[in-house]
C-alpha cells in the first residue's frame, strides 16, 4: 500500500512565492518521487471563515487550480480537487466537532491571531489565553468572532482524516493545526475503542520548514502585508519590487553582522540562486564591496526563471474552462471515493446508520 499524502491552500488569492517554494513547490516533489498516493486541494470551504466576496472566491479557485497545474501538478498522477465537491467533508466534520472541546480550539494561535483581527483588537502573542477568551465573549461591539473561525481545525484534522493520509506537507505556522488533528485522532480512536484513524506527520524532505521572507524588511511573506512576489506578476513589476526591498545603509566594517533587512534578502537568494552566486555575495558583503542593486538584480532574474514560465502556463490554463472542469470532475470522483468509505465507517462506529438499509 502506498503512503498518502495530502494537502491544501486556501483560495485567499493569487499564489505567491512564498506559496510556492513553502507549499506547491514540495507538492510537485512528492508527486514526481512516484511512490505516494497524493491529493492537493483547494480550501474554499476554509476561505468562507474571513467572508470572501463570492464572486471573488470563486474565480481566486479557479486561478489557485490553473496555478497548480502549471506549477508541475498532474492529474494523472495526483488527485487534485476542491474540497467543497466533496459533500462527505462537511458531514463529517459536524460528527468530529462532537468530539472537540471549544476550550483546545480557542487556545490555537492561529484562531487568536484572527479573532482578534475580526474583532480589530491588536495583536500580541504573548496574551493570556484567558484574556483573548474575555475579549472574544465580552466582545459587545457590532463586530464578532463566527463558530467557522473556531472550528476550522475540525475542518482541517477532517481534510486529513478522511483521506487517511500519512504526510501533509505544510508550513511551519499550520504544524499546530496538525499537532490538533492527531490529538482528535487518537481521541477519536480511544473514545470507540477503535485503530482507526492514522496520526499524520508533516514532511520536509529532510530539511526544516522553509520560511520565506517579505521584502518590507521583516517578517514572511504573505499577501496581507503586502511584500510579496505573485506567481503571475510582469516581469516589469516583478523587477521593480524586488528594487524597492528594504536594505540598509551598507556595511562599514568587515564581517559585520547583517540587519534584519539585508539577512532576508540573503535568505531570498538562498532560495532561488545557485550556491555560487551565493558565496559571491556573502564574500561582497563580508569585504564591504557589497552593491544591493547587484544583489537585487540577481535574486529577481533568479526568481524570474522560476517563476515567468509557470505565469505563462497560468494564463494558458486559466483560460480553458474544458480542461479545468475535465480535471475537476476527475478529482472530485477520486477524492471522494475514499472520503465516501471513510464516512460510512465512522458512521457506523459512531452508531449513526439508517434502520431502513
Ligand atoms: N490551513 C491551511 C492553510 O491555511 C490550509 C488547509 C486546509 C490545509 N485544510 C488543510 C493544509 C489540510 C493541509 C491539509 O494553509
Amino acid at each position: 500500500m502506498k503512503k498518502i499524502v495530502l494537502s491544501g491552500i486556501r483560495p485567499t488569492g493569487q499564489l505567491h512565492l512564498g506559496n510556492y517554494l513553502g507549499a506547491l513547490q514540495k507538492f510537485v516533489r512528492m508527486q514526481q518521487e512516484g511512490i505516494y498516493d497524493s491529493f492537493f486541494f483547494i480550501a474554499d470551504l476554509h476561505a468562507l471563515t474571513t467572508q470572501p466576496d463570492p464572486a471573488l472566491l470563486h474565480s481566486n479557485v479557479r486561478h489557485i487550480v490553473a496555478e497548480y497545474l502549471a506549477a508541475g501538478l498532474d492529474p494523472d498522477k495526483s488527485t487534485i480537487f476542491v474540497q467543497s465537491d466533496v459533500p462527505e467533508i462537511p458531514e463529517l466534520y459536524l460528527l468530529l466537532n462532537m468530539h472537540v472541546g471549544i476550550g483546545e480550539l480557542m487556545r490555537t494561535a492561529a484562531f487568536k491571531d484572527k479573532a482578534r483581527k475580526q474583532l480589530g483588537i491588536t495583536v500580541s502573542h504573548d496574551d493570556d489565553d484567558n484574556d483573548v477568551a474575555r475579549e472574544i465573549i465580552g466582545n459587545e461591539s457590532n463586530k464578532r468572532v463566527n463558530a467557522g473561525l473556531l472550528t476550522y481545525p475540525t475542518l482541517m484534522a477532517v481534510d486529513i482524516l478522511i483521506q487517511h493520509a500519512d504526510f501533509v506537507p505544510v508550513g511551519k505556522d499550520q504544524e499546530q493545526h496538525l499537532e490538533l488533528t492527531r490529538r482528535f485522532a487518537r481521541r477519536f480512536n480511544s473514545f470507540y475503542g477503535v485503530d482507526y484513524f492514522k496520526e499524520p506527520q508533516n514532511f520536509n524532505f529532510g530539511g526544516k520548514p522553509v520560511k520565506v521572507p517579505g521584502l518590507d524588511g521583516s517578517g514572511k511573506m504573505g499577501k496581507s502585508e503586502g511584500n510579496c512576489i505573485y506567481l503571475v506578476d510582469e516581469d516589469k513589476a516583478l523587477r521593480k519590487k524586488v528594487m524597492r526591498a528594504v536594505t540598509d545603509a551598507g556595511p562599514t566594517e568587515p564581517n559585520q553582522p547583517m540587519a534584519e533587512p539585508v539577512e532576508n534578502l540573503f535568505t531570498l537568494l538562498r532560495l532561488v540562486s545557485t550556491p555560487d552566486k551565493v558565496e559571491f555575495f556573502t564574500n561582497a558583503y563580508n569585504n564591504c564591496e557589497i552593491r544591493y542593486g547587484d544583489l537585487k538584480k540577481e535574486i529577481a532574474e533568479d526568481i524570474l526563471k522560476i517563476t515567468a514560465p509557470i505565469r505563462e502556463r497560468t494564463k494558458e490554463i486559466e483560460n480553458d474552462e474544458q480542461y479545468l472542469a475535465r480535471v475537476l470532475k476527475q478529482g472530485a470522483e477520486q477524492a471522494r471515493e475514499r472520503a465516501a468509505k471513510t464516512l460510512a465507517d465512522v458512521r457506523g462506529i459512531m452508531g449513526i446508520t439508517p434502520f431502513w438499509k
